[in-house]
């Protein structure tokens, strides 16, 4: 396959632990530009994954005809801006999760991709865990009917020991370009949007669309817990646990009841490069049956997705912008749902959708 030309605008932490390793790994792209507003960050980018120009200006990259796609891992509040730049530019994109930090704004992208043919994915790599993709075939076709889904997403104390060992040691600087309201000092709403987004997501994914929520919030000395009752279109009943931090090891996966069997999933952090663990028991012949999960590598399989939907693969299952919208107008109803003493919400209402 021809590959994409790929630009990457923001050469951060994700940038540099993710997508510009993953880019110059997938099999059907090739990395042409990188884009950061700090000079260090995007030449230690460019030299060290082999970029053919650096720009300083993202107007620059979405102009530069090489580029077919982007990929915008930048801070939350630039996603909404940069993508829609890129939209109007004729690129295809790949925006980081959480699609936003605002409904309103996603809503606004939504829009103004609806008037193009570009494929516009979200950055939810868990969908390209190979465990997760095995559990999702499972879960809509031999388990038939879907009954309860319990998720969970509860995020390590010691997360950055580890991670400080998984990952690269990043380039850093004082000149990158940062939100003049920085959206990590409101804790409650950074930290349900950033961890919420994964939770809700993988939900989605397995089960469908959610329509009502009932969530209730606790926080003790810094641990804050998002607890929640769930309902999915098709009548799933579900919980959904996010808990940032927990004391005790990363601890994500959900389990899935269904009529003719069911699946228990544990999720690894990301940086194992680690599909998550899956069992699925299936009642038609008794027996328990577990995936290799051999690549990975989530990340690069994403662009590898992203790239084969732009060449016209159809089946590719990435998180759309209707699913980005529908992941977060499910976090604000479950905001709205915590602050009204867990009163049940519609998503459609929390949304403002009709
Ligand atoms: N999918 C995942 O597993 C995962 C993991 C971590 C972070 N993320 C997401 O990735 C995103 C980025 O995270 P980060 O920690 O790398 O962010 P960051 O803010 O630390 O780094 C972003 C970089 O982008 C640059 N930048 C911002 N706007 C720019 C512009 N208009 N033009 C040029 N450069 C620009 C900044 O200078 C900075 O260097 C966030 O949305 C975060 O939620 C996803």
């Amino acid at each position: 396959m021809n590959p994409v030309g790929i630009g990457i605008v923001g050469c951060g932490p994700i940038a540099q632990a993710a997508h510009l390793p993953a880019t110059v790994k997938a099999a059907n792209a090739t990395l042409i530009a990188v884009c950061d507003r700090s000079e260090r960050l995007r030449t230690a980018a460019q030299s060290m994954h082999g970029a053919s120009i650096a720009y300083a200006d993202a107007a620059d990259l979405f102009a530069d005809t090489r580029v077919e796609a982007v990929i915008i891992a930048v801070a939350d509040p630039f996603h909404v801006p940069l993508a829609i730049a890129a939209l109007h530019a004729g690129k295809h994109v790949l925006v980081e999760k959480p699609l936003s930090d605002t409904l309103a704004s996603a809503h606004e992208l939504a829009a103004v991709h609806a008037q193009t043919d570009s494929i516009l994915h979200i950055g939810n790599n868990k969908r390209y865990d190979m465990g997760i993709e095995y559990a999702r075939d499972m879960a809509w076709g031999a388990l038939g009917q879907r009954i309860a889904y319990r998720g969970w997403y509860c995020d390590s104390h010691l997360r950055y020991t580890a991670t400080d060992n998984l990952q690269p040691s990043f380039v850093t600087a004082d000149d990158t370009l940062r939100p003049v309201l920085d959206p990590k000092t409101d804790r409650r709403r950074y930290l349900l949007l950033t961890h919420g987004s994964h939770l809700v997501d993988t939900a989605r994914y397995i089960c469908g669309p959610i329509v009502r929520v009932q969530t209730q919030y606790r926080t003790v000395e810094g641990a804050r817990c998002w607890y929640s009752a769930v309902t999915f279109a098709d009548g799933t009943l579900g919980h959904l646990d996010l808990t940032v931090t927990i004391q005790g090891d990363h601890h994500e996966g959900f389990h899935l009841y269904s009529q003719h069997g069911s699946i228990l999933a544990k999720t690894y952090l990301p940086w194992f490069f680690k599909s998550s663990d899956v069992e699925v028991f299936t009642s038609t012949d008794a027996q328990y049956h577990r995936p290799l999960g051999a690549d990975g590598h989530s990340y690069r399989r994403q662009i590898e997705g992203f790239c084969a939907a732009i060449r016209g693969n159809q089946g590719v299952r990435a998180a759309t912008i209707d699913d980005g919208v529908a992941a977060l107008a499910v976090l604000t109803a479950m905001t709205r749902s915590a602050e009204a003493n867990a009163a049940w919400v519609d998503v459609s209402t929390a949304a403002g959708l009709p």
